[in-house]
């Protein structure tokens, strides 16, 4: 217990500003706003109790000094709000909270803002839905630096997003095969994860490379935004805003990577790690990892290898919260050389004692569909030092991909004869 005397006003709307406000404003991702302190006081029971029990800000990485955006209460400042809480008088109700800081306002202006020309309406009730709107790009639009995406009225019901460029127009076809608004149902089939551009989650509305590189976008494309959303017991209209800066032509350009595994098999009352590894075929800049793992997950760690095994960790998730996925940049892009291995590290547990576990008595997960789908999967962001070797990345990368897919089909063919055989035991017994 640390003994501090409670801070003043001034102080804990600073505090808030920084630690809150990024999420907690008006048209945010957070339920309510916390504009004055006024707001913070009068709810200030679920508020102390979201700080005791370390829910708030939402735990993300562990390396703050290297990871941007990602701002957490050190444990002095977490017991000095708290205190205050205690103390407050309604007198400081009027302190304003200072706007948070914009990660994107010294970019300027966007240069193009896209809005969905019509809302969908997600209905009441149901299965998880993910629903599609597709932004033709203007043609003169040759990479992206940074993009900031806006649900719509519902976005509390957006779990999370994924982008995709469409080199081609060929989703258009699926578009005009659905009356609604743009159209439900996934998206990603046949296209190369190379073409995505990043993720958004509840943690994270924007994406914004380090300076002097760029998502490079085939011109005339057009870009797919596929909304992950749940139903909340009431419809809600999902009209997205999309915001882009471009990029200088001279950009470095960045692809993705995906690594992991989709060999998933975790049995009940178990914990298990599952482990990935990928030799960087070319020297390069690594500038986010997004990971992707759902309900028993609970760390997840990436790591840089070098020859002499000697390791570098450069993402650690303590309690992994899937409602809070994004992707984690590093404020310094991570320079990786040929023949250095990335490695992920994702350990499930899959007991009881795990406070999130969905499903008493535990039961088995695996990679497919349902309740009990787990995933295993890191996109990786890079740029190859010399430009030249970007094709050879993303043949690396859909190597990786063909590579999995095999995996999967291995994995069903397994599955499905397991089940096979527990049905003939069943029969003989
Ligand atoms: C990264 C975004 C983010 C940050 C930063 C953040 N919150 Fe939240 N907060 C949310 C979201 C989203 C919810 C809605 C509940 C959920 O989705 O888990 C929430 C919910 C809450 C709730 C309601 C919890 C409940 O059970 O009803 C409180 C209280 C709260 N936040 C306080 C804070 C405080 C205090 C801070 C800063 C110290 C903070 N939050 C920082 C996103 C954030």
């Amino acid at each position: 217990m640390i003994d501090l005397p409670p801070p003043t006003a001034a102080e804990v709307a600073t505090l808030v500003s920084t630690t809150c406000r990024s999420c907690h404003v008006a048209g945010g991702v957070a339920p309510f706003a916390f504009d004055t302190l006024g707001d913070l006081r009068r709810r200030s029971g679920v508020v102390e109790a979201v700080l005791a029990e370390h829910l708030m800000p939402p735990r993300l990485a562990h390396e703050r000094d290297t990871i941007s955006g990602v701002r957490a209460l050190s444990e002095a400042e977490r017991q000095s709000l708290l205190g205050w809480l205690q103390l407050a008088e309604p007198t400081s109700d009027g302190t304003p909270v200072q706007e948070a800081v914009d990660p994107l306002a010294t970019l300027g202006e966007p240069d193009v803002v896209l809005r969905a020309e019509a809302a969908w309406s997600l209905p009441r009730e149901g299965e998880d839905r993910t629903h599609c709107f597709r932004f033709p790009l203007p043609k003169t639009m040759t990479g992206i630096r940074a993009w900031h995406l806006d649900p719509g009225p519902g976005r509390a019901a957006v779990h999370h997003a994924g982008f995709l460029v469409d080199e081609e127009g060929v989703l258009r076809l699926w578009d005009d095969g659905d009356p609604a608004p743009g159209w439900s149902g996934h998206a990603a089939i046949g296209f190369r994860e190379a073409g995505h551009v990043g993720v958004w989650g509840a943690a994270q509305g924007y994406e914004r490379l380090a300076n002097g590189f760029a998502r490079p976008v085939p011109s005339g494309a057009e870009l797919v935004v596929a909304l992950h959303a749940v139903p909340t017991g009431k419809p809600e209209p999902l009209q997205p805003t999309l915001k882009l800066w471009s990029s200088p032509p001279e950009a470095q350009p960045v692809t993705g990577v995906l690594i992991g595994s989709l060999c998933l098999d975790l049995p009940p009352n178990k914990v298990s790690v599952v482990e990935d590894e990928w030799m960087v075929p070319v020297d390069v800049s690594l500038l986010s990892v997004a990971p992707r793992a759902w309900r028993i997950c609970r760390k997840v760690e990436v790591s840089i290898l070098n020859w002499k095994d000697e390791v570098r960790k450069v993402l650690s998730i303590n309690e992994w919260d899937s409602h809070w996925r994004r992707a984690f940049a590093f404020k310094e892009p991570i320079a990786v050389e040929a023949g250095q291995r990335i490695r992920v590290r994702f350990t499930y547990d899959n007991t009881e004692s795990h406070p999130r576990q969905p499903e008493v008595p535990p039961r088995r997960f695996v990679v497919g569909h349902g309740e009990t789908y787990e995933e295993a999967l890191l996109m990786l962001t890079l740029a190859p030092k010399e430009a030249a070797d970007l094709t050879l990345l993303r043949e690396a990368h859909d190597d990786l991909v063909l590579q999995r897919g095999d995996e999967y089909r291995d994995w069903w063919a397994n599955t499905a004869s397991l089940r096979g055989l527990e049905r003939q035991e069943r029969q003989e017994r």
